[in-house]
């Protein structure tokens, strides 16, 4: 059997800062406790390892305030403004890990709302990352997902319009509800913010999943990134597995197949991805 591990699987470099931000911390910090706001990354075995080293994980915001006996880590997606103004009238220190492409929309979401601009996220609007983005922006900021959503958008006329996208957003998705929106005439800039390590992995599975028997993906069931690739790979082959741990793949179904792809997730370690090819490859 013929294996084809994507190159881009795995840690993109926004999470692996964020991940060793925490290892850092718990090393610096030993007579302080760590916190992270929300889970560092969709990923239950990275968090079960960070929790055993004493990491704590806050899952709201009143958490906040019972965590000034530490340190707050701020993870890759980034937060609202809000949170870290609370942080700082707390008094707490934190360390920020969100991803300087996360960072570098929070700053046009500034620009563009003194600039009295609506800001348009193409995005999915209950995801953390989203939900920071519109914290830096303008009251009347928007979230759109779906054709629909951005055929029923409207703005008083004159008012301009920026568009951004969610990083770990489907660029063609992307393009159509951009196409939407341009139609209706208004005085728009877009700014496409999808981040390359995102397209390249995209991509990268869409090619490997057209020229293979059977497809891989591995990830966290919460990661909407591996969500995504899973949708691209089912889409390319209709033999496409979402595994999160080598547990979840069931060997007979590989039985038949003579090349297997193999691609994972922005949050997936590399120890699991190799356990993964290197099961396939003894199994063979
Ligand atoms: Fe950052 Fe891109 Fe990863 S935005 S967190 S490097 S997917």
């Amino acid at each position: 059997m013929e294996i084809m591990l994507a190159k881009t699987a795995g840690f993109c470099f926004g999470v692996k800062r964020a991940v060793d931000t925490v290892y850092e911390q718990l090393e610096e910090n030993q007579d302080r406790k760590i916190y992270t706001y929300g889970p560092i990354i969709h990923n239950e075995e990275v968090i079960k390892d960070m929790e055993a080293k004493g990491v704590t994980v806050l899952q709201k915001e009143e958490d906040l305030d019972h965590a000034k006996d530490g340190i707050v880590i701020i993870r890759s997606h980034g937060v609202p403004k809000r949170i870290c103004d609370r942080l700082d009238a707390l008094g707490i220190p934190y360390v920020d890990a969100t991803c300087p492409f996360v960072k570098k929309i929070h700053r046009i979401a500034m620009e563009e709302n003194e600039k009295e601009s609506c800001l348009i996220i193409i995005g999915n609007s209950s995801h953390p990352e989203v939900e920071g983005i519109k914290g830096w922006a303008g009251e009347d900021a928007v979230v759109i997902s779906s054709a629909e959503e951005a055929e029923k958008f409207s703005i008083s006329e004159g008012r301009r319009v920026c568009i951004v996208a969610q990083t770990t957003y489907n660029y063609n998705k992307f393009k159509e509800l951009v196409e939407i929106i341009s139609k209706k005439g208004y005085d728009i800039i877009v700014l496409n913010t999808i981040c390359s390590a995102t397209k390249e992995r995209q991509e990268e599975a869409a090619s490997i999943a057209a020229r293979v028997d059977a497809m891989i993906v591995v990830g966290d069931k919460h990661s909407s990134n591996t969500q995504k690739l899973f949708e691209i790979c089912d889409h390319a082959c209709n033999n496409t597995y979402y595994i999160q741990t080598l547990d979840d793949l069931d060997m007979n179904q590989l039985r038949s197949v003579e090349t297997v792809g193999i691609t994972a997730g922005a949050s997936t370690p590399n120890n699991i991805i190799e356990e993964v090819q290197n099961n396939v490859r003894i199994n063979f």
